[in-house]
């Protein structure tokens, strides 16, 4: 029997399921790039649930449905008082997302568990593999809302009332319409030994570095403001500039501001408007009302709150100007996370055995893991992005790099799980 050291997953038997899940609201771009529309408790998320959750059951997977409609597989180990060893991500993506999102660390949880059920390794802790809903926040917010609601951090019931931001669907109502609200009671009732999430980067840092393996740090801090302004819709030929009330241009002035506040703080600071809606939207009528969102976020919660005050400051400056109205609504606030050291001194060590290049790094990017971190001691692996692309039809992961990863996240499960003396 292989050594449990020198085991190693099958890059080409996890490729397959990236590609076949990939399949699943795939949508194609003009130069051959294949990507997903997945969004949560969609109809193509039903199926791409289906999907994984058959591959589940067909290595043995003793799967459960929870209240949200995270999903949760367990292999059993050989003491069954101990806590899990958990793996896992999301399947859900944005409208425009890739193969690998959320996808990697799922799909490469069952790729460890494959390969240790192969090798006859015996483990101490179970394993389990998960993918939560609506990790992506694209359709309901806030994003990482099933890992969110799985530790306790939002009541069910206001999980379960919030509404799509596209079409105002329920999401409890959408769970039961695709059939994956489920018996299991949410959040869960023990919290796992511990919990790895191996993921793509999503940036450029590991590329530009040429850097096999990042060990995460911790997660950076997220803000989601969702402003609706309102002003006198009128028309654009006979009403004098000076009698305006437009909010498409305070709208401006928060798109431009915003990335002038990023710009001039620097660090890791960043902001975006990513939607951003005219009302009645013609060209010849000034609009009455525009619905816009900004996504705001830092490593460090003191900058976060400041980039947080300047906005505020800009938008109520603009809209006093042009004299309109200013509702807002926080669609999802969540502070910076930093993770176990010695869970990520774990990661490192592993890669740097495995003769990988790692660099430690915060993710830009919210993640499953950050919630799970709350519960039980938490780590994530980083694989690079071509050309730092991802939220893009056009996302890649090269193969060797998706192994890699998968290798070192099998590796550090085996050290936390406990190899059997004798297996
Ligand atoms: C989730 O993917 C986010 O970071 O926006
Ligand atoms: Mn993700
Ligand atoms: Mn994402």
């Amino acid at each position: 029997m292989t050594a449990p050291q020198e085991l190693r997953v099958d890059g080409a038997r996890l490729w397959r399921r990236l590609e076949a899940l990939g399949e699943v609201g795939a949508v194609h771009g003009p130069n051959g790039e294949r990507g997903n529309a997945r969004l949560a408790l969609s109809d193509a998320d039903r199926q791409g649930r289906d999907l994984v959750v058959g591959w589940m059951r067909d290595i043995g997977g003793h799967v459960s449905i929870d209240a949200v409609g995270n999903v949760v597989a367990v292999w059993p180990g050989t003491d069954p008082s101990a806590a899990p060893v958990m793996m896992g991500s999301h399947i859900d993506t944005v409208r425009t997302g890739g193969w690998f999102d959320g996808n990697l660390g799922v799909l490469g949880g069952l790729e460890v568990v494959e390969t240790v059920l192969g090798s006859g390794t015996r483990l101490r802790h179970p394993l389990a593999v998960a993918f939560f809903t609506n990790e992506e926040g694209a359709r309901f917010q806030p994003d990482m809302l099933g890992s969110l609601v799985y530790v306790g951090g939002m009541a069910l019931e206001e999980a379960l009332d919030v509404q799509a931001a596209d079409d105002e669907a329920r999401l409890g109502d959408e769970l039961q319409r695709i059939g994956y609200a489920g018996p299991l009671p949410c959040p869960a009732a023990g919290a796992p030994r511990a919990f790895v999430e191996l993921h793509i980067e999503q940036g450029p840092v590991l590329e530009d570095e040429s850097v096999t393996i990042g060990a995460v740090t911790g997660v950076q801090g997220i803000s989601w403001t969702e402003l609706t302004l309102t002003g006198q819709s009128a028309h654009a030929g006979t009403t004098p500039m000076r009698l305006r009330r437009d909010p498409g241009v305070v709208a401006a002035a928060v798109v431009s501001g915003v990335r002038a506040i990023a710009t001039e703080m620097g660090g890791s600071q960043v902001a975006t408007v990513g939607r951003l809606e005219f009302h009645p939207n013609l060209v010849n009528v000034v609009p009455a009302s525009v619905t816009l969102t900004v996504d705001l976020r830092n490593t460090d919660e003191e900058l976060l709150r400041q980039a947080e005050a300047r906005f505020q400051q800009l938008l109520s400056d603009a809209a006093a100007a042009e004299g309109v109205d200013v509702r807002q609504r926080t669609l999802a606030r969540f502070e910076p996370v930093e993770f176990d050291p010695e869970m990520i001194q774990l990661v490192d060590d592993t890669a740097r055995r495995l003769g990988h290049s790692v660099m430690r790094m915060p993710s830009g990017a919210g993640h499953d893991a950050q919630m799970m971190a709350r519960v039980c001691p938490t780590s994530m692996v980083f694989v690079p992005s071509v050309n730092g692309l991802s939220h893009n039809i056009a996302e890649y992961t090269h193969p060797a790099d998706i192994e890699a990863g998968a290798n070192v996240l099998l590796q550090v499960v085996l050290t936390l799980a406990a190899v059997e003396s004798g297996a």
